[in-house]
């Protein structure tokens, strides 16, 4: 390393990546958060930014010079001292390792990320029934609401974090002109003190690691089969399970998935089959035998039966209410709000009880978040 004069040369090349690597993981899940259909590229910045974690909790416990926590000023005297010479002296000097803000900064930024990718993982698993937690839908489906909680505020605490992070480099950039900016790309400290120096089991270490994380996002984007992206729940093909309700309750629309209405609903619409939305259905149609064996088929596979992320939200919006309609429940209205009513009169979609149209494999009774088409 050529020792530049007035310089200290704080962060090696394994760290830098990593810092930026973990900005970007975050910047871009935060981003694929906001559009269902993109929870497959959302899980696999997730995943790079968890092994980044891990790498950085280890790196602290064994990492080089001013990258371990024993190296932090957490006193809050030391913190206070740092913010009042930070307004008294525009020229202060500054340490080459982490200052009692950055030192705060990272070891909160450690824990709210902890608490984001644990609860992230689980929420794919109890919610979604995906990835390697996907047994967990079977017995925690309750918490799916909770954990999406966790799971968003926490996610919003680190995005604060990060404006505060960002808007204190700032300052110290063209405020205190301490070039502070450039110490995350070049590694090199306008300060004194000594040069790090990495060990090559910690660079190996390092590297391995930034390689663990890009090839476990390729393995995730590649592929909605694997270990870490797979559902609990595989496609139905309801025309094997109940012929009838395939073919008769599928001929003016897709046979609608019955874990997406409860008991109640699917009796009063096979009861009500003379007024069916404007049509009429007889006998002649359905016959009164098919009827009653659609019927008992509708009840054993409704709502009530399922654990799947649609059926448990149904049911929890509905309360006491039984309505004729999926387009009816409170969940459905939910979750369809943001869609303009121009686009259910497009040609290819017609109508809103048309499903399939915006959910690819519908029929199939999938409604994964990834099979959302958006492209109306
Ligand atoms: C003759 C045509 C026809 C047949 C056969 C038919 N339906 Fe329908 N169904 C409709 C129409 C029309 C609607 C109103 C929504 C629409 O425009 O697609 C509807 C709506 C529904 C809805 C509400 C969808 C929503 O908007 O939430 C359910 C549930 C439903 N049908 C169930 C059934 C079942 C169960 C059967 C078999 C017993 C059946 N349908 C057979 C024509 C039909
Ligand atoms: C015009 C296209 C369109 C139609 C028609 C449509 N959906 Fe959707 N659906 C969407 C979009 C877009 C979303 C995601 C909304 C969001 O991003 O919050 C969605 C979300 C959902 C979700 C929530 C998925 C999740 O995991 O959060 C369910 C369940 C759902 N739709 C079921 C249905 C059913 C059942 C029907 C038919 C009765 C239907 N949709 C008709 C576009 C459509």
């Amino acid at each position: 390393m050529n020792k530049k004069p007035g310089y200290v040369f704080v962060w090696p090349i394994g760290t830098r990546i990593i810092h930026w690597m973990m900005a970007l993981s975050f910047t871009a899940a935060f981003i694929t958060s906001f559009h269902k259909n993109q929870l497959h590229s959302h899980v696999a910045f997730g995943f790079i930014f968890l092994i980044i974690l891990v790498y950085r909790i280890i790196w602290g416990i064994v990492g080089p010079r001013y990258a371990t926590f024993k190296t932090f000023k957490l006193r809050l005297s030391e913190l206070k001292g740092y913010f009042v010479e930070k307004v008294r002296n525009r020229w202060r000097k500054i340490p080459a390792g982490h200052n009692p803000a950055s030192s705060w900064f990272t070891v909160w930024a450690l824990i709210v990320g902890t608490v984001i990718v644990i609860s992230g993982l689980l929420l794919y698993g109890v919610e979604e029934a995906k990835g390697c937690f996907r047994f967990l839908n079977e017995d925690y489906y309750q918490y799916m609401d909770t954990l999406t909680m966790l799971h968003k505020y926490a996610s919003y605490l680190f995005a604060t974090w990060v404006i505060i992070h960002i808007t204190g480099v700032l300052i110290e950039q063209f405020w205190h002109r301490t070039g502070m900016a450039f110490a995350m790309i070049t590694g090199y400290k306008k300060t004194e003190g000594e040069d790090t120096k990495v060990k090559r089991s910690l660079s190996i270490f390092a590297y391995l690691m930034i390689l663990l994380a890009i090839v476990t996002y390729f393995f995730i984007v590649s592929s909605n089969y694997n270990y870490l992206t797979l559902q609990k729940y595989t496609n139905v093909d309801y025309e094997e399970e109940h012929p009838d309700y395939y073919h008769e309750c599928g001929e003016c629309h897709v046979a609608y998935p019955p874990y997406l209405l409860p008991r109640r609903s699917w009796e009063r619409i096979m009861g009500a089959l003379d007024n069916h939305f404007g049509e009429e259905i007889t006998e002649a149609n359905i016959t009164k035998l098919q009827q009653a064996s659609i019927l008992e088929y509708l009840i054993q596979h409704a709502a009530e039966t399922s654990k799947r992320e649609a059926a448990v939200k149904t049911m929890k919006s509905l309360g006491e209410r039984r309505p004729k309609a999926i387009t009816k429940t409170p969940y459905w209205r939910e979750t369809h709000k943001h869609i303009p009513k121009y686009v259910y009169r497009q040609k290819k979609i017609k109508d809103k009880s048309n499903c399939a149209a915006c959910h690819r494999d519908f029929k199939y009774g999938n409604l994964e978040d990834m099979n959302i088409l958006y492209d109306f």
